[in-house]
């Protein structure tokens, strides 16, 4: 079968999602609900197996590190206190002509990539060796930054860098452009000079995409919390917020946990739970929605230790992604140079979607920011007594506790899962045509382990076939099928990800055997019935995956 390209692919995962109870579009039949989804039958399978695999790797295997599950409404003073209110916000400009709203970043960006596209025909020595520059550049203080600009930007400057010299003239003038951009947004979104965004959208000649004009408002902010007020009547109630992450109900509940859960630093508090942003470009499927999940945890260190769990956790969560067995090449590290001002250190693990690499967990060093922040506001200690001795000997005392975060989208990690396992197989031979679409998921992450088919639907095989699920059922999600013909049955499960297919036929009747068919390989092999528990149970086991 001829190779798909990426946006061909990408479409197909959509379709099949929704084809085979994955994913639908929220309130489908009164034409949608931009950037909202449900799950679906088998979607709510799927995500509920990524959700163990995380609690399970995250909670059940660290004895220091304790599951919570907090409410989405919180007081609204939490998230002026966390710097939401205030700064939760998205630089955005209109289009006069297609009245269509945008990020102001993100259409510099588009922009940065296309003058970056031209990297393509830098050879492989040279493009590391832009790279290397560019981490350079980035690197640099603003002031740094700020001051090389205008030297960078003179078009006489070209090439006369001896360290790299870039020889592809043509290509090395987008490119330099385009990093020349890359740091002046920067630094406008690091200053919030909304008038500089405005500025660079006009003289990099952004247009709109649907208007093809540069006809543009000024650069306003938008605050991304959605609010509602609470109480029965609207008039007079307080505003309160749907929390935009999950985290913030960890950090009111540090000392609740600490105190009621006897914990000692270092230790965790993990959660699971819905979070809402009005994302103003919502896109890419459920990549971007304004309803969406999180897995977060927050570890809580003694400061000065904060470097060290940083790393731990940078590597123990990538190891969490790889254990599904995606090839490693798929992912990658992306190490902030620009950081919040609450963190000292942040990197993104990344994995490459069919549009490009991008963010699917973000692991950040807050500092003492959130915790000192809600003392302030809420008038609370937030501190922590340390009875651990230090290298001099004295307990360490009192002290705010420096935070390592993790925080994962479930719904990305459900998309990464999707497409990674999605697969079209050719298996032609010289007589006939075929095909087949497989879900090459991680059994453990399967929403059936286990179909069940009577090969005919008489001679008692069916009631055979349901003693073995009713065996079956208490261990396994199991499916049970009798129509069509054992060939399409087997697709029908391909497609969904079943690892497993179990035929009862007439043989077992007898001598108490079954086919057992292997989704990848195919390979069928006839077992004992008391023998399948065993066998999908080992398959589908979590201690494989969390070993
Ligand atoms: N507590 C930190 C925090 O919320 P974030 O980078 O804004 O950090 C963490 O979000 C993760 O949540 C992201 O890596 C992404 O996987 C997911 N996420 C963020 N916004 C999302 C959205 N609008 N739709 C789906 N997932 C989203």
């Amino acid at each position: 079968m001829a190779q798909k390209n990426n946006d061909e692919q990408f479409k197909n995962v959509i379709s099949h999602a929704k084809e085979y109870g994955f994913v639908f579009q929220s309130s489908e039949i009164y034409d949608g609900l931009s950037a909202v989804y449900d799950y679906g039958q088998l979607g709510a399978e799927l995500k509920n197996n990524i959700k163990t695999y995380w609690w399970k790797a995250m909670v059940q295997m660290h004895e220091n590190i304790v599951g919570i599950d907090s409410a989405i409404f919180m007081h609204p003073k939490v998230w002026k206190a966390s710097g939401h209110v205030d700064g939760f916000n998205d630089p955005m400009i209109d289009n006069k002509d297609s009245k269509k709203r945008y990020r102001a970043d993100q259409l510099l960006e588009n922009k940065i990539d296309e003058l970056y596209s031209e990297l393509a025909n830098f050879s492989a020595e040279n493009k590391a060796k832009f790279e290397a520059f560019q981490q350079e550049i980035l690197g640099l203080s603003d002031e740094g930054q700020a001051a090389w600009i205008p030297g960078f930007k003179d078009e006489e400057t070209i090439l006369d860098n001896e360290k790299y010299p870039f020889v592809d003239e043509v290509s090395w003038r987008f490119v330099k452009k385009g990093l020349a951009l890359e740091v002046e947004m920067n630094l406008a979104l690091k200053s919030e000079n909304l008038a500089q965004l405005k500025d660079l959208i006009v003289d990099y000649k952004v247009i709109c995409p649907i208007s093809k004009t540069s006809n543009w408002t000024d650069v306003r902010q938008f605050n991304l919390m959605f609010s509602t007020q609470f109480g029965a009547m609207a008039e007079g109630s307080d505003e309160v917020y749907l929390r935009p992450e999950t985290a913030q109900g960890i950090f009111v509940n540090f000392l609740n946990v600490q105190k009621s859960g006897r914990m000692k630093i270092p230790f965790g508090i993990a959660q699971i739970g819905k979070a809402f942003r009005n994302e103003v470009i919502a896109r890419q499927f459920i990549m971007r929605m304004r309803e969406f999940e999180q897995m977060e945890m927050q570890f809580f260190v003694r400061p000065g230790e904060d470097k060290k769990w940083f790393e731990y956790w940078k590597e123990a969560r990538l190891k969490w992604h790889k254990a599904l067995g995606t090839a490693p090449e798929k992912y990658r590290y992306h190490d902030h140079v620009k950081l919040a001002h609450y963190a000292n250190a942040a990197t993104d693990i990344e994995f490459e979607f069919p549009f490009g690499f991008k963010e699917v967990e973000g692991i950040h060093s807050r500092t003492d920011f959130d915790l000192k922040q809600h003392q302030e506001f809420s008038g609370k200690k937030m501190q922590y007594f340390d009875n651990d001795l230090n290298e001099e000997g004295k307990p360490y005392g009192n002290y705010i506790p420096y935070v390592i975060e993790t925080s994962i989208g479930l719904d990305r990690m459900f998309l990464l899962t999707m497409i990674n396992a999605f697969e079209e197989q050719d298996l032609s031979t010289e007589e006939k045509q075929d095909s087949r679409t497989l879900l090459r998921l991680h059994p453990a992450l399967a929403p059936y382990k286990v179909a069940i088919f009577p090969l005919t639907k008489k001679d008692g095989l069916p009631e055979k076939a349901r003693e073995i699920m009713d065996e079956l059922k208490f261990d396994f999600n199991c499916i049970y099928e009798e129509k069509d013909a054992i060939g399409k049955r087997y697709r029908r499960q391909d497609a969904v990800g079943t690892p497993f297919c179990i035929t009862v036929d007439h043989q077992s009747l007898e001598d108490n055997t079954v086919t057992i068919r292997h989704r990848d390989s195919m390979d069928q092999e006839r077992v004992a019935i008391a023998d399948l528990a065993g066998i999908i149970g080992k398959a589908t086991s979590w201690k494989a995956l969390l070993a």
